[in-house]
């Protein structure tokens, strides 16, 4: 059975989670109304990868008897300076997560909850990888530089990115 204390972190996180499809989604459309249609489509892939994020937590809870819990979720960030400025964001908005899920495998700790630290393992080292990815972009667009030519090279890249 999970504790009050860690369903109510993990519903928290379910909103964070969606939140953060809510922002992708946001930063797709933003991409989408300048003509980088690649990019749109990363990061169309990106808040799907939120969505499942969210179910993991949402099947953790049920198969550890708790109750989840579907929280409003904010409005996000309509407006970008450039595709550089958005993929910038979108690493901030990974480090953010990496907190999140830091604070709460130190929730499990507290809580002993053994089964939930495991379980938080799998987001430990999704966070490497999802912040790797963003400052990759960053690095790449960054290396181009703002109007440069090489955009559509990058943008024609990242449309390759399947829904895993
Ligand atoms: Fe669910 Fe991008 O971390």
């Amino acid at each position: 059975m999970i504790s009050k204390k860690i369903e109510d972190a993990f519903n928290d996180q379910i909103n964070a989670e969606l939140y953060s499809a809510y922002i992708y989604m946001a930063m797709s459309a933003y991409l989408e109304s300048v003509d980088l249609s690649g990019m749109a489509r990363w990061m169309t892939v990106q808040a799907q990868e939120e969505v499942d994020h969210a179910k993991k937590f949402a099947d953790h809870i049920v198969e550890r008897g708790g109750r989840v819990r579907y929280k409003a979720i904010d409005c996000p960030q309509e407006e970008w300076k450039s595709a550089l400025d958005v993929f910038k964001g979108a690493y901030d908005h990974e480090r953010y997560v990496t907190g999140r899920i830091n604070s709460l495998m130190d929730i499990a700790i507290e809580e002993k909850d053994y089964a939930s630290q495991v379980f938080l393992h799998w987001f430990i080292e999704e966070q490497v990888e999802e912040e790797a990815s963003a400052d990759a972009i960053v690095k790449k667009l960054e290396m181009i530089g703002e109007g440069g030519r090489g955009i559509y090279m990058v943008d024609k890249d990242l449309g390759k990115r399947e829904a895993d």
